[in-house]
């Protein structure tokens, strides 16, 4: 029997989505009968998936403003009590992770705080993220440079492997 597992992510500029794919790479390589399905989370929430079907869920979004982006809330919002029957691990992706601190760790943990009302995961994953403002509109880039963020790609593979290796997936 197969093990279906499902990644769901939001994401703006593609930081999070290769996140999410990565995230599903490595879960579909821990076993030949784990089958993996990646999803934007506007897709996921609107093509009526059978969450009930996957042995796990995986949902992540970049913070923007201390706030999970808003497709990825409505997903966990639209399919809420299908999700509270499954185990579902929760990833977040933003620039203040370019420290790994307590402290950082409690400010990221402020952005699913709406989320973990609603579900409890059985994992939570905190990684930092990637800017580049080049790609920013104009008030995005305002925003940026009154935060004083720094730029680059602050992603940390290794990090993002371990939490998915570590990740509960039941047997078939
Ligand atoms: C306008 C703006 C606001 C942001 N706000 C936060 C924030 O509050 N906390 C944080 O950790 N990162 C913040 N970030 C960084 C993003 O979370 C990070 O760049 C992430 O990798 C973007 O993901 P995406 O490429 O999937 O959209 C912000 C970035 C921008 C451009």
């Amino acid at each position: 029997m197969t093990t279906r597992v499902l990644v769901v992510y939001a994401s703006r500029y593609g930081s999070t989505m290769e996140v999410a794919e990565a995230v599903g790479d490595m879960l579909g390589d821990r076993g030949a009968d784990v089958e993996v399905g990646v999803l934007a989370a506007k897709e996921a929430t609107t093509s009526g998936v059978d969450i009930g079907s996957y042995g796990l869920v995986v949902v992540g979004s970049p913070v923007y403003a201390g706030k999970w982006l808003g497709d990825a809330i409505d997903f966990v919002k639209k399919h809420a009590d299908a999700l509270r029957e499954v185990p579902v691990a929760i990833f977040s992706v933003g620039l203040t992770m370019k420290e790994d601190t307590p402290e950082n760790r409690a400010t990221m943990a402020e952005a699913t705080k709406g989320i973990t009302d609603i579900i409890s995961p059985v994992a939570t994953g905190m990684f930092a993220g990637k800017l580049d403002t080049k790609v920013l509109n104009l008030p995005m880039r305002m925003i940026i440079k009154a935060m004083k963020s720094p730029e680059g790609d602050f992603r940390n593979w290794d990090a993002i492997r371990e939490w998915a290796e570590g990740l509960p997936l039941p047997a078939a």
